[in-house]
C-alpha cells in the first residue's frame, strides 16, 4: 500500500459506479461528519440567499452520529437551524408520537431538542392518524413538500430487504407518500426495539421512491458488515422493484458515504484504496 502524507489520510476514496458516487472512509465518525459538513454548509448557502434549506430526515442507527455533529455544531459553532424546513422519510402506523419506538420520539431526542429549529418546520408522518383520514394525510405531506420548494438534501439509511424510507421490494419508481406493509425481515429487525416480533407494527407511513428521487441531492449512509450485501446489490445489481434503492441508479447527484466492511463486497474497492481518519 503506498503510504499517503499525513494531511492527506482523512481523505475518503471515491468512485462512481451506476450514477452513484460512492466515498469509502475508515471508519463512520469520518463519514457522519463529512455528511454533517455538507448539510451545515447547505444551511448556510440558503441562508446566505435569504431562503430556507429543506431537509429530508431519516431514523435508525445509522444517522445517530450525524444528528450528534450537528448538535455539535449548534453547540459550539453558532449553527443556527433558523431557516430549516424537515421532512422525515415515515413512521410506524400505529403509533401515538410518546411511545418509546416513535421516530417523533428519536426525532426529539437526537437532534430537535437540541437545536434552535422553529417546531412549525418540523414534519414528520402521522403514525396516530385515524385509518380513514391516512391518504389525505399523504397526498398532504407530498403538497407541504412541494409547497416548501422540495428537498435540498435527503439522508437515507439502507434496510436489509434494500429499502429506502420504507419503500419495501415491490415498491414502485413512481410510489409517492403512502401507507405500506412492512416486509418480514424489516419487522424481525425491529424486534428488538419492540421486545418481540409480535409487537412490531404491521404498517408504516413512507413517502415514496419518487418522492424521495425529487430530493436535489441524496446522501445515503451505511457501516457494518451486515450492510455489505445490500450495498452490493444496490450498486452493482440491475435496477428493480425487488431492490427498491437501485431505483437511486437514476438519480444523478446520489452518493453513498460507507464505511470500510460496509463497502467491502464492492467490485473496486480494496482496503489499500480507503484511508483511515
Ligand atoms: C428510517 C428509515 C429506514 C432505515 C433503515 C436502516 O427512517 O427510513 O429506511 O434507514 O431501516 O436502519 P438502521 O439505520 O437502523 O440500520
Amino acid at each position: 500500500m503506498t503510504q499517503l502524507p499525513t494531511e492527506a489520510t482523512h481523505l475518503p476514496s471515491s468512485s462512481d459506479c451506476n450514477g452513484i458516487g460512492i466515498r469509502v472512509f475508515g471508519n463512520a465518525d469520518a463519514a457522519n461528519r463529512c455528511v454533517a459538513e455538507e448539510i451545515a454548509n447547505q444551511m448556510i448557502y440558503a441562508a446566505n440567499e435569504g431562503r430556507n434549506c429543506v431537509l429530508g430526515l431519516a431514523t435508525g442507527s445509522t444517522p445517530i452520529g450525524v444528528y450528534r455533529e450537528l448538535v455539535r455544531m449548534h453547540r459550539d459553532e453558532a449553527l443556527t437551524f433558523d431557516n430549516v424546513i424537515t421532512f422525515n422519510l415515515d413512521e410506524y402506523l400505529p403509533m401515538q408520537p410518546h411511545e418509546p419506538q416513535s421516530y417523533v420520539r428519536f426525532m426529539n431526542e437526537k437532534l430537535f431538542d437540541h437545536i434552535d429549529i422553529r417546531r412549525e418546520n418540523i414534519h414528520i408522518p402521522d403514525g396516530a392518524i385515524d385509518p380513514s383520514a391516512i391518504e389525505a394525510f399523504c397526498r398532504g405531506y407530498e403538497n407541504r413538500i412541494s409547497d416548501a420548494g422540495g428537498i435540498d438534501l435527503q439522508l437515507l439509511g439502507i434496510g436489509r430487504t434494500g429499502h429506502v424510507g420504507f419503500n419495501e421490494p415491490g415498491s414502485t419508481r413512481d410510489s409517492l407518500t403512502r401507507r405500506v406493509r412492512l416486509n418480514a425481515k424489516t419487522r424481525a429487525d425491529a424486534a428488538d426495539d419492540f421486545r418481540g416480533i409480535e409487537h412490531v407494527p404491521i404498517h408504516a407511513i413512507t413517502m415514496g421512491v419518487q418522492t424521495i428521487l425529487s430530493a436535489r441531492k441524496i446522501r445515503l449512509l451505511a457501516f457494518g458488515d451486515h450492510k455489505a450485501p445490500i450495498i452490493r446489490r444496490t450498486i452493482h445489481g440491475a435496477i428493480t422493484g425487488d431492490v427498491p434503492a437501485t431505483f437511486l441508479q437514476g438519480h444523478g447527484d446520489t452518493q453513498f458515504l460507507l464505511d470500510e466492511m460496509a463497502a467491502s463486497r464492492l467490485d473496486f474497492v480494496s482496503s489499500d484504496e480507503t484511508h483511515h481518519s
